[in-house]
């Protein structure tokens, strides 16, 4: 059991908080570490004689000139899910409503910043941390940032949600029936996947834990992107990130 005491942002009532956290067995495949293991291994720092510095601007001080509160919407769920597609149509529907947004998005990032990542278990553990920490930096600056990553595994996104902080952090799980996403299949993989010319692909060979407790569940059979965009826009609203229409 681990004890924390975490620093609250100034949005919150109280400036400090007593967080405790139990952390449960790991029970994914044997073939990875527990989850204490690698979350040490993760969050070590290696650098040595390096200082924090602090800045002049506050983070209240940037939301304020933004009109709004940094924020961090996970979409997780199987590729073909629709999670880019909801990410983007949201994206343009708060930038339509005055607001900053930004999409990092996992197809894009793997071009640039994470190019040296692939599909092993602990590649995409590094993948989804730097966006964590990537996401941390952007809510810092008060941008509502979305991600659409697969992001497969329950603890790493965990890890992300720590990373970040609870109260900015909203994970929306693209809940498309696989049979769905392989039936859409917009960039031929799952094909290619089930004739084993890629291995290790999410959701044929490789695993996706579902979340547990997830912000909201989209089932984009059912729900259009627009329909998804107004039900987050709200989900913004009621978490007073941004102010309602007219107000
Ligand atoms: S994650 O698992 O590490 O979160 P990420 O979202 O960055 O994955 O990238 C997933 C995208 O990479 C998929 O939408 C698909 O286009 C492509 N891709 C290529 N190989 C694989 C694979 N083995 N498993 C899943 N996606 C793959």
């Amino acid at each position: 059991m681990h004890v924390k005491e975490l620093e609250c942002n100034a949005f919150q009532p109280l400036r400090t908080q007593l967080v405790v956290r139990i952390q449960l067995p790991y029970t994914r495949g044997l073939f990875r570490g527990s989850l204490t293991d690698r979350s040490q291994s993760v969050t070590k720092i290696k650098a040595t004689n390096i200082t924090w510095h602090e800045g002049h601007v506050s983070q209240e001080e940037r939301e304020k000139l933004l009109n709004q509160k940094g924020a961090l919407i996970w979409f997780t769920g199987l590729s073909g899910s629709g999670k880019s597609t909801i990410a983007y149509t949201l994206e343009h529907a708060l930038v339509q409503r005055g607001h900053l947004s930004y999409v990092l998005d996992g197809d894009n990032i793997r071009h640039g910043l994470n190019k040296n990542l692939g599909f092993s278990a602990d590649d995409r553990t590094e993948n989804i941390r730097r966006i964590g920490e990537v996401g941390k930096l952007y809510v810092d600056t008060g941008v509502i940032t979305l991600t659409a990553f697969i992001s497969p595994y329950r603890a790493d996104r965990q890890i992300a949600r720590e990373t970040v902080g609870d109260d900015r952090f909203f994970e929306v799980f693209c809940d498309t029936p696989l049979d769905v996403c392989e039936e859409r299949d917009p960039k031929g993989l799952y094909k290619k996947a089930r004739a084993g010319e890629i291995k290790g692909f999410t959701g044929i060979d490789d695993p996706y834990e579902a979340p547990e407790k997830p912000e909201m569940v989209i089932d984009t059979s059912k729900v259009s992107p627009q329909e998804a965009a107004v039900s987050l826009c709200e989900m913004l609203e009621k978490a007073g990130l941004i102010a309602g229409l007219g107000e």
